[in-house]
């Protein structure tokens, strides 16, 4: 006991609660009627903790390995105490986060947060929504399951027709010319070290950003608030916005706990590499826009095989996404408003055509 009181007198000597929180006394939100699109950023934060614990925890039982891969996912959903609502909470907040770190960047789009000076903000979010989906697309053959298998074949051989870099990357990501227990191994250290690694730096460096350049607020109202300043509404961002976090993470645990109690996740039927690939086989939902617009396009664009054509164009189109606040700066107002009516249309899009994959046979 006096070794712990000793321990807490050292350090209230050194620390003061009070200088650890003063930065966040000092932040304070914008309060307005879109105020609540505030809450997604942390909403994906609170999922990305969920992740990590649980992941942790998947990780005491779970082996990579072609032979074992599937067996130790069974062994933690039959015999380890609640091993199936661990397994089923990771793989249900992953697919949450994935949906909400996209509707935070949409609102992001929609608020026109990105602009000055929050620019690298929205590059380190970009980059977030890429690992993310990363991470969705590691974790799903960890259960070596049949889906899971020709999910990644279908996936990497997409990945393959990129001009010159293409193949080497398939084989780099597979481990070989084929999808094996090497590809396993490999997505295994992408998901459980390389991919958390980097998404843990680029969180705090996006959350360091958020704190020290403050939040945005709609330009309409800024610029009402600063033609009339005692129409600016604000709210202290400790204690008042983070109680509120804290109940849009509360609301969050209990759509996940449900989610993932009243709907176990599956585990399906051990991968078999010498069977045919099931028909209709299909990516995640996440990834469905893509696939399915790949399917649309012709085997033969003029000369050009129209698979490499979709590929590239989403490359393109991905990195013009990456440096959309600098485009809109080079080109302000020609047609004005054009970056909201590509929002829309990106939404409408991929929404569409995610729906579109899920029914399409
Ligand atoms: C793992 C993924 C992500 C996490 C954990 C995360 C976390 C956060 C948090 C906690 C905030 C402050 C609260 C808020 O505005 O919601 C924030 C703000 C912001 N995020 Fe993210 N974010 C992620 C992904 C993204 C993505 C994909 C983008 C866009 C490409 C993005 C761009 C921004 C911007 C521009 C802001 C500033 C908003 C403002 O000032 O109004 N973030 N993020």
């Amino acid at each position: 006991m006096s070794l712990l009181r000793n321990a807490q007198k050292w350090l209230e000597e050194r620390l003061e609660w009070e200088d650890l929180i003063a930065p966040l006394r000092k932040k304070t939100v914008p309060k307005h009627h879109l105020s609540y699109w505030y809450f997604l950023g942390g909403i994906t934060l609170f999922l990305f903790v969920i992740q990590v614990l649980t992941g942790i925890l998947l990780l005491l039982y779970y082996r990579p390995g072609a032979n074992e891969a599937f067996e130790s996912v069974q062994y933690i959903m039959t015999q380890v105490q609640f091993g199936w609502l661990i397994r089923s909470i990771h793989s249900w907040s992953a697919n949450l986060m994935i949906f909400t770190a996209f509707a935070h960047m949409f609102s992001v789009l929609f608020l026109k947060a990105y602009r000055k000076p929050r620019e690298l903000t929205w590059i380190s979010g970009m980059i977030l929504l890429f690992l993310v989906m990363g991470f969705g697309f590691s974790g799903y053959l960890l259960p070596w399951n049949t889906l899971a298998f020709f999910a990644t074949k279908v996936g990497t051989e997409i990945a393959g027709q990129v001009p010159v870099i293409g193949k080497p990357m398939m084989i780099f990501l597979r481990g070989g010319e084929e999808v094996t227990g090497a590809t396993l191994t490999r997505f295994f250290g992408f998901h459980v070290a390389v991919l958390p690694g980097l998404a843990t730096v680029l969180i705090l460096l996006h959350v360091l950003l958020v704190q020290r350049l403050g939040m945005s607020v709609p330009p309409k109202l800024e610029v009402e608030w600063n033609s009339n300043p005692a129409a600016r509404r604000e709210m202290k961002f400790f204690p008042n916005f983070a109680l509120r976090e804290l109940m849009a993470w509360y609301v969050a645990l209990g759509v996940l706990g449900a989610l993932a109690a009243v709907f176990p996740w599956n585990l399906g039927v051990k991968a078999d590499p010498f069977v045919a690939a099931p028909a209709g086989i299909k990516p995640e939902w996440y990834f469905l826009f893509m696939f399915q617009t790949l399917k649309l396009i012709p085997a033969k664009v003029w000369f050009i095989d129209g698979e490499i054509v979709g590929v590239l164009a989403f490359g393109v189109i991905g990195l013009l996404w990456l440096l959309l606040p600098f485009l809109e700066s080079a080109y302000p107002s020609r047609p004005k408003r054009w970056i909201t009516g590509l929002a829309v249309f990106a939404l409408a899009y991929v929404a569409g055509m995610s729906v579109y994959g899920h029914l399409a046979k």
